[in-house]
């Protein structure tokens, strides 16, 4: 264990022996890069010719008419290459890669944004990829496997556990060990050991300094309120990060599953089911009994259905820095119905927990307000999900019949 890379009681890094030499060179790596102004440059000089950056800030003007409170506006991270915010984060590790001299990156993947993401960058950096994804992930996200696969990735279906991302995160740790001299773990978000958290959010803070300088040139000042969904933290991080110092709220909204009360959900911040523990290499709020197994959680969102969380927002939560709410799966789908029609945006299922929660707020503010959302990504992805949740005939009797046209070739 190090003594580096704490936030209040929470973080550090809990790894095994053999690791420590291979955190040290991504510890020391890390940090000379960050020294490096010139790495900086040539990170956002990529992902503006590659990724679409700086993303627009939306002024969301049928939604701020609709509830007639606050002006909303929001961040698109949906406009990434590969859909989502992902690739900010990816795209910075690869930088590193190659300055380490590795050859060779893996990866967990849940709702398979960050598998794509990671595919992508090794494809276009020339590095040898695998992800790893749960089972019950592949499943429901078979398009993002698909396209993993014509990247050059090769997915492996992690059949341990309960089969979904924390079960995907223990198997790369375990091909690390074996491969570590070759190989970096490309973690897709604020979480693991340290100094995951930390270079996760540097990466991703790309995103709260383009807001910040946008929403002071657009509106002429500061927002009141900033949301953001949390899986691992990532995209908060990123977005809360460019407006940490400055008199903003700052919301993070987890995934309510079926609802807080029935115990099947995704938050670790927002409800009182979680305690401090020290898991997957740090110490956070995990969903745990009380022997220290990790629970089964549920979200209608694959990249929000995780049983730990960002030390860096456990601790923001304990400080009060960040206030945080749920959003159950029934409110995802009527939020994302609305922001489909009012706005033609199509939000992922990840990032519509934000919106939830920005809906409820919007009313009580006064259009002096100005909230900015977080799109952390584009829902093409969910067409399966929210074609199940919508109960769409015409859909159900085009996938029967692409089914016989398979049967029958
Ligand atoms: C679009 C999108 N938003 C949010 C998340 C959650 O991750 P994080 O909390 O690290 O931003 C994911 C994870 O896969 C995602 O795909």
């Amino acid at each position: 264990m190090h003594d580096r890379g704490y936030y209040g009681e929470f973080g550090g890094a809990f790894i095994p022996e053999v690791l420590v030499g291979t955190f040290d060179e991504l510890v020391e790596a890390f940090e000379a890069a960050k020294a490096d102004p010139a790495f900086w440059d040539e990170y956002v000089a990529l992902m503006s010719s590659y990724s679409c950056r700086p993303t627009p800030l939306t002024f969301a003007e049928n939604l701020t008419r609709h509830f007639g409170g606050a002006r909303i506006y929001i961040k698109r991270e949906d406009l990434n290459h590969t859909g989502a915010h992902k690739a900010n984060n990816v795209m910075g590790q690869g930088l590193l890669v190659k300055r380490m001299g590795k050859s060779r990156v893996i990866a967990e993947t849940g709702a398979g944004q960050h598998g794509v993401a990671t595919a992508t960058m090794a494809a276009r950096m020339g590095f040898d990829c695998t992800i790893y994804m749960g089972e019950v992930d592949v499943e429901r996200q078979r398009p993002n496997v698909f396209w993993m696969e014509r990247l050059g990735a090769e997915v492996i279906a992690v059949t341990e556990g309960t089969r979904i991302l924390k079960d995907a995160i223990n198997e790369a740790f375990r091909d690390w060990v074996t491969n570590m001299d070759d190989t970096h773990y490309a973690l897709g978000t604020a979480c693991g050991p340290h100094p995951f958290p930390t270079m996760v959010t540097w990466f991703q803070s790309i995103i709260g300094k383009e807001a910040r300088r946008q929403v002071l040139d657009i509106t002429g000042g500061l927002p009141s309120r900033v949301y953001a969904c949390v899986g691992g933290g990532s995209n908060a991080m990123g977005i809360f990060s460019g407006f940490m110092d400055d008199d903003v709220e700052l919301i993070g909204v987890e995934a309510g599953g079926h609802g807080i009360e029935t115990h099947e959900h995704a938050a670790r911040l927002a409800s009182s089911d979680a305690t401090v523990g020290v898991a997957q290499g740090y110490k956070t709020y995990f969903l745990q009994d009380d022997d220290g197994q990790m629970r089964e959680t549920h979200s209608v969102a694959a990249g929000l259905d995780y049983v730990g969380v960002s030390p860096i927002l456990s601790h923001l939560r304990d400080s009060g820095r960040v206030r945080f709410s749920a959003a159950t799966d029934r409110e995802v789908i009527d939020a994302l119905s609305l922001t489909i029609r009012k706005e033609g945006l199509i939000p992922a299922l990840e990032s519509t927990h934000a919106f939830v929660q920005a809906f409820k707020e919007a009313p009580e503010l006064s259009n002096e307000d100005v909230i900015i959302i977080n799109q952390s990504g584009r829902g093409d992805k969910d067409i399966f999900t929210v074609a199940d949740a919508f109960h769409d005939p015409k859909w159900e009797e085009f996938i029967i019949q692409k089914a016989e046209e398979y049967k029958n070739a």
